[in-house]
């Protein structure tokens, strides 16, 4: 459980336990096995992920590696492409331009970029911010399915195409299966635009579609 719940559950259950009532029905399993939280979980990852990833350890004149940020329990997940100049210079995902636009989309939602969890395919930023390289994807990716395993997030968000074809192992481009409900290890996956690209297409149609596609996000959420 994270900490932030943890305070508000235990205050529940003081105003309870006046009341008379000593247990509060748990929603989701936020503890493995081994009793590790989702946090501590993440955090190893990150440490394997920087000691080991067969990509993000070459010298390809990053910065810093930009794992993710947000809730450990989130039950909406956003997933970008790979850091650009501003989030490899602070290592966090979606903090520039695309970011604030993000921001936006989160809010317009009826949520705050804390309570979501964001990360990208590639944790670290590649030469002149060019689209991630299949082989960097590959290399780096799956320990972005271990942040998703860790998460269990209840909605996935892919934001543009590879994102979306890395996630769904499909080559088919975003603007074929952009609003279109699909699946990874059963959770639901809804890709749409990246906000760098509803940035450059402003226009009623683009944010229209982006509108349309968080009704469907917000009518999947539990
Ligand atoms: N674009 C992305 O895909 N990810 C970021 O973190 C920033 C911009």
């Amino acid at each position: 459980m994270c900490a932030m719940d943890y305070e508000i559950a235990q205050r529940h259950l003081r105003t309870n336990k006046l009341m008379g009532v000593d247990f509060l029905p748990v929603s989701k399993v936020e503890t493995n096995v081994t009793g590790s939280s989702q946090q501590e979980l993440l955090e190893q990852l990150q440490i394997e992920h920087n000691d080991s990833c067969p990509h993000c350890t070459q010298e390809t004149g990053y910065t810093q590696t930009v794992f993710g940020a947000g809730n450990p329990c989130a039950s909406l997940m956003f997933i970008g492409e790979a850091p650009g100049a501003e989030e490899d210079a602070c290592g966090e995902p979606f903090v520039g331009a695309a970011g604030q636009k993000l921001n936006e989309i989160i809010q317009a939602i009826g949520l705050t970029r804390e309570e979501v969890y964001i990360a990208n395919v590639l944790k670290s930023r590649p030469p002149q911010n060019r689209t991630p390289l299949p082989t960097e994807i590959q290399a780096c990716g799956p320990y972005l399915k271990k942040q998703i395993e860790i998460i269990q997030p209840d909605v996935i968000v892919t934001l543009g195409s590879p994102a979306t074809k890395y996630i769904l192992d499909t080559d088919q481009g975003i603007t074929k299966i952009r609003g279109l409900w699909n699946s990874y290890n059963d959770i639901p996956v809804l890709p749409t635009y990246h906000p760098a690209y509803l940035l450059r297409n402003y226009t009623t149609e683009v944010r229209g579609q982006v509108w349309v596609d968080m009704q469907e996000v917000i009518s999947k959420l539990p």
